[in-house]
Formats: C-alpha cells, sequence, structure tokens
C-alpha cells in the first residue's frame, strides 16, 4: 500500500501546536462557549441555574466539572427546537438522529457551524491520506443522518470530486467505482462488506480497484475488521467518529500513517472520560463514557454531552490533539449475559479468527426458563460451505468467545448471503427476551 504521510507543510498549526497551546485555546473558547449557551439557551441559563454554575465559575479547564451533564433525553424532552441557542431562522440546516424508540433528536447548524463541520471532515479525510483532486465516494446515506452530507461538505471543502451516491444499490455502486475510478470510500464498514461481497459476485477482483484509502465509521468495528478489509481491497482503512448531538462525522478521525486511534479535534471539542455510575471525571488513559463539550458551536452548543459511547483518552502521536482508542462499543449495546459484559465487537474480533466465516453477523438473545441465552449468526465462506466445515468453524467459534468473552453461546452457521446486509449501521443485537 502506498505510503500516504504527511508532506512537511500539509498540516494545520494546531495539529502540531504544544499541549499548553492546545489548552489556551480550548480555554478562551470554552468560556465563550458556556456563555454563549447560558445567554442564548433558555434550556441551559435553567439547567445551569438549577445546579448552581454560571459561567463566570470557570477559572480553569478542570472547572468543566462542576457544570451538569446533557443527555439524550434533554434533546427529546425540548424537541423539537427547545435547546437551539440561536433563532430559527438563523439555523441553515436541521439533521436528525432515528434513534430506536419514540421521537427522532433534531439538531441544527448556523452557517458558521456548517462550515467548521465541512473544515473538520475535511481535516479528516486529508488524515486518512486524501487529498484535493481525488475522487471520493460517498455511500453513507444522505437525508437526516449525518453521515452523507457531512462526509459530502467535507471532501468539497478539501478540493475533491465528489460522488454522492449514498447507500443502497449495491450492484449500481460496483459499477459506478469501476467507471469513475474514486480513490476513496467513505460508508459504514458493515457495508463495506456487502461492497466486497458485490464485487466478488461480479467476478471484479476488489485488489485491481482503484480505491486506495476507505474512511470508516459511524457504527463499531475492530482492527481485525480493518485488516480483513485492507488485505481485501489492497487498500487503508481508517476510523472516523462523531455523533449528530455534537456535530456528525469528523468530530475525531484517525491518521492514515499511524492507525493507532482517533485524534479528537480538540480545537472544536473538548473531551472528558467518566465512570458512567458515578459521572466522576476519570484520569487519561482509563476506560469510561465520552463526553463531549462544543467549543464553537452556535446552533446548539452542547455541554458535557453524555454520548454513551466506550472507550479511554490517550496522549497524541501523529498530531497534537489526543486520542480516543477505538470504542469497544455503547453502553446501550453492552450485553450482560449471566453476568459477563459482552460487546458486539468482541463477537467480531473472534469471528475473524476462524477460517471457514464471513465476518456478516447477528446477536441473538433469548431467555429459557430464568436463564438467558446467546446465539451467534454468522455466515460462512463460499468456500466453506460444507457441512463438516460448518460444524468445525462453529465449534473453534464457541471455544474462542468461551475461553476470550468468557460465555457460552450457541453458533448457528448460516449458508453464504444468509443474513440481512446493512446499507448503514448493521443492526448486531436482536433481544428477543421478554420484556419485564
Ligand atoms: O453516526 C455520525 C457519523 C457518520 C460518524 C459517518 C462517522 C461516519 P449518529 O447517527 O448520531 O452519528 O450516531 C452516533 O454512532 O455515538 C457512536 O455510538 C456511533 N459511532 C459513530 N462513529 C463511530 C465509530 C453518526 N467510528 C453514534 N466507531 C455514536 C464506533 C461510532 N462507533
Amino acid at each position: 500500500m502506498e505510503d500516504l504521510s504527511p508532506r512537511p507543510g500539509d498540516l494545520e498549526p494546531i495539529e502540531i501546536a504544544s499541549r499548553d497551546e492546545i489548552s489556551a485555546l480550548q480555554f478562551h473558547r470554552l468560556k465563550r462557549s458556556l456563555k454563549h449557551a447560558y445567554e442564548n439557551s433558555a434550556f441551559y441559563r435553567k439547567r445551569f441555574d438549577d445546579h448552581g454554575v454560571h459561567p463566570d465559575d470557570l477559572t480553569t479547564l478542570a472547572d468543566l466539572a462542576k457544570f451538569p451533564f446533557t443527555t439524550k433525553t434533554d434533546l427529546r424532552d425540548t424537541y423539537p427546537f427547545g435547546m437551539f441557542a440561536v433563532p430559527q431562522n438563523q439555523l441553515v440546516r436541521i439533521h436528525g438522529s432515528s434513534g430506536t424508540t419514540g421521537k427522532p433528536t433534531v439538531v441544527g447548524y448556523t452557517k458558521h457551524d456548517i462550515d467548521v463541520w465541512a473544515n473538520m471532515v475535511a481535516r479528516s479525510i486529508r488524515a486518512a491520506g486524501g487529498r484535493a483532486g481525488d475522487i471520493v465516494h460517498v455511500a453513507y446515506g444522505y437525508g437526516l443522518f449525518t453521515g452523507g452530507l457531512g462526509a459530502h461538505y467535507g471532501a468539497e471543502r478539501l478540493g475533491c470530486t465528489v460522488v454522492p451516491i449514498s447507500g443502497g444499490m449495491t450492484e449500481r455502486q460496483v459499477t459506478l467505482m469501476q467507471d469513475f475510478k474514486p480513490r476513496i470510500i467513505m460508508v459504514t464498514p458493515s457495508y463495506m462488506l456487502s461492497i466486497l461481497d458485490e464485487f466478488r459476485r461480479q467476478g471484479i477482483d476488489p485488489r485491481e480497484s482503484s480505491l486506495a484509502v476507505g474512511i470508516f465509521g459511524a457504527e463499531p468495528w475492530t482492527n481485525a475488521m480493518r485488516a480483513e478489509i485492507e488485505q481485501a481491497f489492497d487498500m487503508h482503512a481508517v476510523d472516523i467518529y462523531g455523533l449528530s448531538e455534537v456535530m456528525g462525522p469528523g468530530v475525531a478521525s484517525e491518521c492514515v500513517e499511524t492507525k493507532d486511534g482517533l485524534h479528537i479535534w480538540e480545537d472544536h471539542f473538548y473531551p472528558e472520560i467518566i465512570d458512567p455510575v458515578t459521572g466522576a471525571v476519570l484520569p487519561d488513559g482509563e476506560m469510561g463514557e465520552l463526553v463531549f463539550t462544543t467549543l464553537t458551536k452556535e446552533g446548539l452548543p452542547m455541554v458535557r454531552y453524555r454520548t454513551r459511547d466506550l472507550t479511554r483518552l490517550l496522549p497524541g502521536t501523529a498530531r497534537a490533539m489526543r486520542r480516543i482508542e477505538k470504542i469497544t462499543g455503547r453502553s446501550d449495546d453492552m450485553i450482560i449475559l449471566r453476568g459477563v459484559n459482552v460487546f458486539p465487537t468482541q463477537i467480531e474480533e473472534q469471528i475473524l479468527k476462524c477460517k471457514g466465516l464471513a465476518p456478516h453477523f447477528q446477536i441473538e438473545l433469548g431467555r429459557a426458563g430464568r436463564m438467558d441465552n446467546m446465539t451467534v449468526h454468522v455466515e460462512c465462506t463460499p468456500d466453506g460451505a460444507d457441512e463438516a466445515d460448518r460444524a468445525r468453524s462453529a465449534k473453534e467459534l464457541a471455544h474462542h468467545i468461551k475461553s476470550i468473552v468468557g460465555v457460552s453461546t450457541r453458533i448457528e452457521v448460516r449458508d453464504p448471503n444468509g443474513l440481512a446486509r446493512s446499507e448503514g449501521k448493521a443492526k448486531r443485537v436482536v433481544d428477543n427476551r421478554p420484556k419485564e
């Protein structure tokens, strides 16, 4: 694969700034942002007053811990526009996240917010090895979801040629890739696997495709999956993270030269890791829930937003800004099976170790009597389809899951294409346990 390390002069000054310079900028911006939220959003004014804090109480960055958290419930309770800090006529765009239950949460952007967002995605694409002139195939969904339009504006900002194909119609995706020869693809990792299958179905060697870099995010994926995709396409695969409540894609992104976790664009987002139970701020390096405070957002400033994503903060490497480790999963997606915590990413890692199994999987939870049980549905590879091979793969996977993750599971090996394909975020867990 091509060496895509940045050349001298490629990086913005903030990407090579000292820790002190970054902290000073953050403090200045944080003060301004808290004041903006307090003065212009009735929601934040009441929340701060009820909590007995005022923006003037921030005298160091650590003082942020005195301020109350914001959660998804707050967005739902103020649906649709109740948390905004500018009048609606100053918003140029609305996005929303579907969520799994109830009303969507709505987020809004001013012209300046869209501008910052485009810059952050452009920075992320550059970190991934993209440059002006590249053709970028955007297969994240367009619409209320932030993936498609977020990637689109960022790629244009960098000076790329965007193919706004969105998700779905996989056969056409592959045809257009063969015709337009994109150097970069932006898509969920699970949909990339569907695209991979389609290359093979059409008899095209994916390693001969024009793709040099894939920028994958919107759902958890593992380093094992990275290796699988890189090997299949002979391309670089890097991780991009974000969430609509904080902005969209481009809150943090991986650098192609290191692939060692995602640098948070700390000039716009201030991260904390907290203990998900007590809410206490944890030191860098400890695993916990990621919390973000926006430093420059106008339309919908977020103060200590609890993402529910579990990870840890690490020092900067390829860039000055701190990194997050690849997200283990959301606390909402954690399965507690007979007292053991299990994340779908742990199952993904074990599947990728087993010869004869393809990384298409779904976890089903059930209950027999008072005991919960878990079945992993996974596809075999097209060449591993005979009964004996399947039984061997199932046994191997059950063994890895038992010895490494610590739970007993039933394994159901399906035919190739036997599981529903995702065109966006994959649904990894189906919970059939009776509701209590
Ligand atoms: O998924 C924004 C996005 C689009 C990010 C495209 C990257 C690429 P939401 O729909 O609001 O926004 O979902 C946000 O998705 O809290 C995480 O749980 C999960 N997520 C996003 N990126 C990653 C990632 C977009 N790289 C939620 N790794 C977040 C793991 C991710 N989980």
